[in-house]
């Protein structure tokens, strides 16, 4: 999977991505993310990319032409899937979503800032519209970083085995069990009955089974 991300400040979106299971993901070529600063298709030597609200109103909106002149070029590029604004009034993400975009080869995120992007491009070039969650965050560079660690570890063969995201919480609706480590009690603080009873099962089916042999 191949994933562009145009934003205005690139810094953000770097170390959250280029560590752990993301950057192994990116080793293997599974996944290649290209964080790509919207300020080279500014408007002017300042790099302005953002304007007054169009009939009044508080706050900037980030202009049509720095994000038309940027899709167009990546989109001669690569033939998008998707191209998705992150909004906090976009649907909400969750497993499923997640999941159904790992299925996919091409996508395109604009993050969004100040008082978000103009209405036009939602119409013309974005086909979904992604909130990681019901709050505001200060732009949409951390909700793309989320959005592309929940898809990017779903692509077949970035988890091994033992971190295969088939036992996630949420995967099936169910929430992962608690977990622990050696040794069963520490601080007086003890690893939870259930598992010693479960273990215990073990042991005694195992025990039988050789008493049967
Ligand atoms: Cl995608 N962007 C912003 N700015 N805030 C958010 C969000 C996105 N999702 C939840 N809050």
């Amino acid at each position: 999977m191949h994933i562009d991300i145009l934003t205005v400040m690139p810094e953000l979106l770097q170390s959250p991505l280029s560590h752990s299971i993301m950057k192994r993901a990116q080793e293997k070529k599974l996944l290649t993310v290209q964080v790509h600063n919207l300020r080279q298709w500014a408007v002017n030597d300042y790099g302005q990319v953002d304007d007054y609200q169009y009939g009044g109103g508080a706050g900037m909106v980030m202009m049509c032409e720095p994000l038309t002149k940027a899709i167009d070029i990546l989109k001669k590029e690569k033939n998008y899937d998707d191209i998705i604004y992150l909004t906090p009034d976009g649907q909400t993400l969750d497993q499923k979503m997640a999941n159904q975009l790992s299925l996919k080869q091409n996508l395109l995120m604009i993050c969004g800032h100040y008082k978000g992007i103009d209405e036009r491009i939602r119409e013309h070039y974005v086909t979904k519209e992604i909130s990681i969650g019901d709050y505001v965050l200060s732009g949409g560079e951390l909700a793309a970083a989320v959005l592309t660690d929940a898809i990017g570890r779903l692509i077949p063969g970035v988890l091994n085995d033992e971190t295969s995201a088939l036992s996630d919480s949420f995967q099936d609706d169910l929430l992962a069990p608690p977990v622990y480590t050696r040794r069963a009690e520490y601080k007086a603080w003890k690893v939870t009955h259930i598992l010693f009873k479960v273990y215990i099962e073990k042991i005694q089916q195992e025990t039988k089974y050789l008493k049967l042999k």
